[in-house]
């Protein structure tokens, strides 16, 4: 008699090289979505009730869950483009399956630049605006023309200007849809013919001093070198990049925490509000370092958490109450995961 042949496990493909913060996690199936045909195939899933999760690289998204029974389709469109300028502004497309960093390199090295601060940000173009993505001073909204998206419902491409894409701190509208309502296929950028650079923040100037130069290469060298000093790279340890939203807190409460605090790291906004650095505070809270199971906050950078291998779900959770409770309990201020935990 011949062995019972066991079923396939219907949750086979693995989601672990998935995501950069590296939790083990399976899903049904797997499918790249790379040209418009990927587009109506995702349509005609959606619409007989499957269900389905877009994906860009993962660097923003943590898979929580041991086994998720939908097909996970990973935006891979890719191609850019300049599309001329009009004496002010390059204008340039991406598709939304580009790779942010390489993006930011080829537009520096051509002589267009402006992304330059938001080098060797992980994640693809097509994530990028969903959180207004920002760093030393250079937010994506100031550079953001379009955003290209197909509305899955109405099986039709729409292009939301700048100013319906509602952008705010880490935040834009497409954050509060229904994930699965529009797919980002492509955004339209507007880089400045007439550069400025961005060197409010301290580190960046000084390092653009010792290079000698100031040009956009410059700044891009020296915010990657930053960058790459100070945050963990997610093919050595596994990590979201910044965990949690710097707080924003009203003028009165930051005031009365000055007090208490006279070295608290905080930024004015121009709204009167008042924010302040995640990282400070949890650092104060001693939570350097501090680790449960194999998932830690990281040892050289308190806003980030990460997975020093074979990270449980249940220790990343853990985490996260523990460094908001210890937060909350001495600051009285609430922090808020950044990425998306699915
Ligand atoms: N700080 C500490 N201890 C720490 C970490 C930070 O005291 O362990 C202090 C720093 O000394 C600094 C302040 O907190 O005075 C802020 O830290 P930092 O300049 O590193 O920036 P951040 O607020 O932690 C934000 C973005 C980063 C972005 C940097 C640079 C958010 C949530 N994070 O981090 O974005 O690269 O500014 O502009 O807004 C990301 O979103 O994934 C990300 C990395």
């Amino acid at each position: 008699m011949s062995a019972p042949v066991s079923a396939p496990d219907p949750l086979s493909v693995s989601l672990q090289n998935m995501h950069t913060f590296g939790l083990k996690a399976s899903a049904l199936a797997l499918r790249p979505l790379a040209c418009p045909a990927d587009l109506l195939a995702f349509t005609e899933q959606a619409r007989a009730g499957e269900p389905l999760l877009l994906l860009g690289e993962g660097s923003n998204t943590v898979f929580v869950q041991a086994s998720y029974p939908l097909t996970v389709w990973a935006m891979r469109w890719t191609g850019k483009q300049w599309l001329g300028c009009d004496g002010t502004h390059h204008w340039l497309r991406a598709q939304g399956g580009e790779n942010w960093h390489n993006l930011v390199e080829w537009t520096v090295l051509n002589g267009w630049p402006g992304l330059e601060n938001l080098a060797l940000i992980p994640g693809s173009v097509g994530a990028s605006p969903v959180q207004n993505i920002g760093a030393y001073g250079v937010e994506l909204e100031s550079r953001v023309a379009a955003v290209h998206v197909w509305d899955v419902k109405r099986a039709c491409h729409v292009v939301f200007s700048k100013a319906h894409c509602e952008f705010a701190y880490r935040d834009s509208i497409f954050k509060h849809f229904d994930p699965n309502k529009y797919i980002i296929t492509a955004v339209d950028f507007a880089l400045p013919v007439k550069w400025q650079a961005e060197l409010g923040y301290g580190d960046v100037a000084a390092r653009v001093r010792e290079r000698g130069v100031l040009s956009p290469l410059n700044v891009m060298k020296s915010v990657c070198e930053i960058r790459s000093a100070k945050l963990p790279d997610p093919r050595v340890l596994g990590n979201s990049g910044s965990f949690f939203k710097n707080p924003i807190v009203a003028a009165t409460t930051a005031q009365a925490m000055l007090t208490k605090y006279p070295n608290m790291v905080h930024y004015p906004m121009p709204d009167g509000q008042v924010k302040l650095a995640a990282g400070w505070l949890i650092d104060q809270a001693g939570l350097k370092g501090h680790r449960i199971g194999q998932v830690g906050v990281y040892s050289r950078q308190a806003l980030i958490l990460v997975n020093h291998g074979g990270g449980q779900a249940e220790d990343l959770q853990r985490i996260i109450n523990h460094v908001c409770h210890t937060v909350q309990a001495q600051f009285g201020v609430l922090l808020e995961p950044e990425p998306n935990l699915i």
